[in-house]
């Protein structure tokens, strides 16, 4: 007969509660808060917090959402399969060495409950992205942060804080969301640096945008090294982030480990049949590309016109640097362009209270920012709530 435990017994390592408590790690996650969509009160609201395409989905990925849409009832195919093949086919690949995840978040989530435990350390840069000091923690890992060079990762900074707890080395290149990137021969090092044991994970959420001849996705290293992982999303250049869908190539020692603990049905069917429209769609890519390569050079120029410092980017975003002056702060500054509907992302809790990360969007709403930000800089504030009124 089983007794009745009144008096909590403490797990080795817990501390003694009397209600449930979450693992150690996971209150020391702040929850991640996205880019803000809404600016009150105004009508029409351009949001440049996400770096979304302000292309939208591919036409031939929309027709495969709605058609996916008629049949709902089943199970979507666990394996991906058909996402699966029109990558490997786009990108003449294996499709077993490809695992999908419902957004790359997923991925990285993925990644991180696979390889990393209690007691484990993984390592990314001071900026980097968010996700990964989240997925660090919520798998009972331990962060170690890698100081930055001008906003740049640091692979030496990075070598030096690998001991024999490292488990994952988190990349995103280029990184959100200071857009900067490393030339693949530093990837190269930062890899030939790292043990045998230690995965290197390339975050590559941005690569369709870089127009640089010494950067590389890292897909050359995850097919050929033992130890390497890159991972893509289809929310940012394919314009499908409401559909979560990112992928990872690998070697097939972590694709299978990581497949044993994915859920089995982790896409779902609309995803995944819009996801395979939208990579067959090379044209609709292209166009997204020759936006970007108009009006990143075209935003960062004008903007630096104005006085602000802006961080050369090479993605579809640009970090903006404001002055600690008061009337002048970036706080200021995205509230003045709220009132505007010209939604930004505040990156204070990057570690950059004082920039803005603006995302390149129509031709109209870059114009907007620019016309806003003269305004503002200029202080001329009145003219903002006018010209507000006039664009609605
Ligand atoms: C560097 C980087 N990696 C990954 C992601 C996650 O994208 P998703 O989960 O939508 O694929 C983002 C999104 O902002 C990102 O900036």
């Amino acid at each position: 007969m089983s007794a009745v435990l009144k008096d909590p017994i403490p797990a080795p390592g817990r501390p003694e509660s009397t209600r449930p408590e979450p693992r150690p790690g996971v209150l020391a996650i702040e929850a991640y808060v996205p880019g803000k969509s809404h600016a009150p009160g105004v009508e029409k609201v351009f949001k440049l917090s996400s770096n979304e395409t302000p292309l939208g989905p591919s036409e031939k990925a929309v027709a495969a959402f709605a058609e996916a849409g008629r049949k709902l009832e089943d199970y979507p195919d666990g394996s991906a399969t058909v996402l699966r093949q029109a990558i490997a086919t786009a990108y003449g690949l294996d499709p077993a060495r490809i695992i999908c995840g419902a957004g790359s978040d997923e991925i990285l989530n993925l990644v991180a409950h696979t390889y990393v435990g209690p007691g484990d350390e993984v390592i990314f840069s001071e900026h980097g992205f968010l996700v990964y000091k989240i997925a660090t923690l919520a798998s009972g890992g331990t962060p170690v942060v890698a100081k930055e060079r001008d906003l740049t990762a640091d692979v030496d900074a990075i070598l030096a804080l690998v001991t024999p707890r490292t488990r994952l080395v988190f990349l995103a290149n280029p990184n959100n969301p200071t857009g900067t990137y490393l030339p693949f021969d530093e990837v190269r090092r930062l890899h030939a640096g790292l043990p045998a044991n230690v995965l290197l994970v390339l975050d590559a959420a941005y690569a369709e945008y870089v127009r640089r001849n010494d950067y590389e996705t890292g897909l050359e290293l995850a097919l050929t090294a033992d130890n390497v992982l890159m991972s893509r999303t289809f929310s940012k250049i394919h314009g499908l982030a409401a559909l979560r869908i990112g992928w990872a190539v690998g070697p097939a020692h972590v694709i299978d480990a990581m497949n044993r603990v994915r859920g089995p049905f982790n896409m779902n069917t609309p995803a995944l049949l819009a996801g395979a429209a939208a990579i067959a769609d090379a044209a609709h890519v292209e166009k997204a590309v020759a936006h970007n390569a108009r009006w990143l050079p075209w935003l960062t120029e004008q903007i630096e016109g104005l006085g602000l410092k802006v961080t050369p980017s090479v993605a579809n975003f640009l970090l903006i640097h404001f002055p600690d002056t008061p009337g002048r702060t970036a706080k200021e500054a995205d509230a003045f362009l709220m009132k505007r509907g010209l939604v930004l992302r505040q990156v204070a809790s990057y570690g950059l209270p004082h920039a803005l990360r603006m995302t390149v969007g129509t031709e109209e709403a870059n114009h907007l920012v620019v016309a806003a930000l003269a305004d503002f800089m200029s202080g001329n504030s009145s003219a903002g709530q006018e010209a507000g009124g006039k664009d609605k």
